[in-house]
């Protein structure tokens, strides 16, 4: 089992990475110091697959344990299951002493650490995420949150887990479009962080993504360590952490344009992370060649296709809407080369939507 650890003082934490890890769950929570009840909290995809191998470990540890599953998929970051943990929870007796166990992907592990950091003004949870995205992204750095109407994630906080235990394993059942959408997040690390880490992929990943088990442990190794590696200067996302947004803010202003139901979350980024590179090439930050290189990466992923309808002026609105979040300010998170990007707030009204005015006639 490969180990690294986020360093956050007394809210340090580590990550495990191995194969049939889940086997292990229970020593591993006595190991944090976990005792008592343990809720767990999953979706109902991934229950009948990891539900049970948990529960024999956490039993055989002599936890008491109970099982809560959400419907899969984003929806359910919502208030209305929220409340219905809560209820579960207390039903259960849940106490202070007491912990939480997140089994799924990012819409669980958000909506457990969120139910983590409100419960009795707080309880200790762990993450164990099953899709690539959570493994490499989401189940690190303590941002958990629900949906608001309005927008994603508009009410939450950080509250860090007290372990991230990530089963290789459970990747052998994810669909295909979920491996490439966390295989978006993998590739932002490398353009973001680590050229050498860049240089890898493209000479390693496969179209079908079809890795070694070997590649994918180190895969998954080296994009925990760099999140933890910003995580660890930058908790709150007061400064350098805003580079793990690369390829969000046209990213998210897609996923808005479509309703939240046609791109899943690396879908987007996937397109975010394209038209942020070719912003940069365009602002003489980035040289064609580097460009070539990522957008060659990302096209050998392969993109989801665009919808039959994609309305420009729905794009633009989404942008607005992370313009409000930040003072006024629209801002990108752009590549000055293959491993190192900046963050830029001034770029003008007229270059994005001449960017995006490029982007349809290329595509429509
Ligand atoms: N907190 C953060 O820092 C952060 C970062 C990035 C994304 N996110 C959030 O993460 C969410 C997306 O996460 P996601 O992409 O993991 O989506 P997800 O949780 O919806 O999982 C995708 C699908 O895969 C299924 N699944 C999960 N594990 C499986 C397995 N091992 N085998 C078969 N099926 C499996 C799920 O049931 C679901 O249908 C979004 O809500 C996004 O906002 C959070």
């Amino acid at each position: 089992m490969k180990e690294l650890k986020v360093e956050l003082a007394s809210r340090s934490y580590k990550i495990k990475i191995g194969q049939d890890v889940l086997q292990d769950l229970g020593q591993e929570l006595q190991s944090v110091g976990f005792k008592g009840k343990l809720l767990i909290v999953t979706d109902e995809n991934v229950s009948p697959l990891y539900a049970d191998s948990c529960l024999e470990s956490l039993e055989k540890s002599g936890f008491q344990t109970r099982v809560f599953s959400i419907p899969p998929g984003e929806e359910s970051k919502s208030w209305m299951w929220a409340e219905q943990i809560f209820s579960a929870a207390l039903d259960f007796n849940l106490d202070r002493d007491s912990g939480i166990v997140a089994l799924g992907g990012g819409v669980v592990g958000d909506l457990a650490g969120f139910i983590a950091a409100t419960y009795l003004r707080g309880v200790a949870y762990v993450q164990v995420p099953t899709t690539l995205l959570a493994q490499v992204d989401s189940s690190v750095g303590g941002k958990v949150a629900i949906n608001h109407s309005r927008g994603k994630n508009m009410i939450g906080a950080f509250y860090q887990p007290r372990l991230v235990l990530i089963d290789l394993n459970t990747l052998d059942t994810l669909p295909f479009r979920e491996l490439r959408s966390g295989m978006a997040e993998v590739i932002k690390y490398g353009v973001i962080r680590d050229d050498i880490f860049f240089k890898e992929l493209y000479r390693n990943l496969v179209t079908t993504l079809e890795q070694e088990k070997e590649f994918l442990e180190y895969i998954v190794f080296k994009s925990c360590l760099i999140k933890a590696d910003v995580v660890s200067v930058d908790e709150q996302e007061g400064g350098v952490r805003a580079i793990l947004n690369f390829g969000h803010t046209l990213g998210h202003a897609l996923e808005a344009a479509t309703d939240y139901k046609y791109f899943n979350h690396g879908e987007a980024l996937h397109y975010g992370m394209l038209l942020a590179s070719r912003l940069a090439c365009r602002e003489g930050l980035l040289d064609l060649k580097s460009l070539n290189l990522i957008e060659d990466l990302l096209c050998r992923i392969g993109f989801k296709g665009l919808p039959p309808v994609l309305d420009a002026d729905k794009i633009k609105k989404g942008l607005t809407y992370d313009k409000k979040r930040k003072e006024g300010k629209m801002i990108f998170i752009l590549p000055e080369r293959i491993g190192r990007v900046g963050i830029y707030d001034s770029i003008s009204q007229e270059k994005v939507d001449k960017l995006l005015l490029d982007f349809f006639k290329e595509f429509y």
